[in-house]
């Protein structure tokens, strides 16, 4: 018990100089990476959120999208007696056991974003990829619909998420599910690959796709940096004109501007939920319950309306 005190006492110390060190609850905050522009944000809202809390201190660490590392942060947190963890887990599996681990030793648990199995944590904060995914395939159906000249289908690249995470899991599905929903079939999958979130694979990805499909229609990518690697590629090959590229995320200096700049012709909004997650944080340390399944809005920004904020799914 000694041990955790004073680990607590330097994690405290150590992350926030003398300003918050009197701080009443210590929040661990576990981001898989800090790679991309949407975790960046997310780490971002959390802090903004947090900010005019003297009782709450939020350390960050990021596990630089390394599962083991993230693993071992969290224990660590854990060893270090913080009083409520929120984690964005890199992938499902392996991150379900020191999750359980936190929550059974009565640690209050907020999963933001990626799920982890089962339903050992306090509270799961994210958008429903299912709905967005499901929308996006919709939207694309009925895109490609208007391409498609007498009646051939559109020819479409997946590029996935990690599918090993949850969201990538959902996105893929939902869009499956949509592109089926329009009848007569309009969508023919040419090519589809796990690009693992990041935009460099991505665009080799792309590379590939682009090197054996003479004619693509659409890339839909599970988020915007896969769509922007996407473009690209196909850029670089001189067929970006005729390839329309969409993504999800929506962020306004990242998604919604490479709509406003005619790159992707839409972008599915995925809110972050870090303001959403300080905000159960303090209900829970304050001694409220917070509902388990906290669903996040969202919104499409194509260039018609994202000069007007998008519009709701
Ligand atoms: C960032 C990210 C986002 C995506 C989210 C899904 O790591 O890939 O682009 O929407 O994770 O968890």
């Amino acid at each position: 018990m000694k041990y955790s005190v004073i680990a607590l006492s330097l994690l405290v110390v150590a992350s926030a100089g003398d300003a918050h060190a009197k701080a009443k609850w210590v929040i661990g905050m576990s981001q898989c990476n800090l790679g991309e522009p949407w975790r960046v944000q997310m780490n971002a809202d959390i802090k903004k959120a947090a900010a005019g809390n003297a009782d709450i201190e939020v350390i960050f660490k990021d596990a630089q999208n390394d599962t083991l590392k993230q693993r071992a942060q969290v224990e660590e947190f854990v060893n270090a007696g913080v009083n409520l963890l929120i984690i964005s887990p890199k992938e499902a599996a392996p991150l379900t056991a020191p999750v359980a681990a936190a929550f059974k030793k009565g640690i209050p648990v907020i999963v933001l974003d990626r799920r982890v199995l089962g339903s050992s944590y306090t509270s799961f904060i994210g958008a429903d990829n299912k709905k967005i995914g499901m929308a996006a395939g919709k939207w694309i159906a009925k895109r490609v619909a208007e391409l498609a000249a007498g009646g051939a289908k559109g020819r479409v690249v997946e590029l996935k998420g990690l599918m090993t995470s949850t969201p990538a899991q959902d996105r893929n599905s939902g869009f499956r599910a949509g592109i089926k929903a329009a009848a007569p079939a309009v969508v023919d999958i040419v090519f589809e690959a796990d690009m693992k979130w990041l935009e460099a694979n991505a665009r080799k990805e792309m590379e590939s796709a682009l090197a054996v499909n003479p004619k693509i229609d659409l890339v839909y990518a599970h988020n915007d940096p896969g769509a922007h690697g996407a473009y690209l590629a196909a850029k670089a090959a001189g067929r970006e004109k005729n390839i329309i590229f969409v993504g999800i995320d929506g962020l306004p200096q990242e998604g919604q501007s490479f709509v406003k700049q005619g790159l992707l012709e839409a972008s599915f909004e995925y809110p972050t939920g870090g303001k959403e997650a300080i905000e159960s944080a303090l209900k829970i340390l304050g001694g409220k319950t917070v509902p388990k399944e906290v669903t996040l809005n969202s919104h499409v920004f194509t260039k018609a309306n994202v000069d007007k904020g998008g519009e709701c799914l």
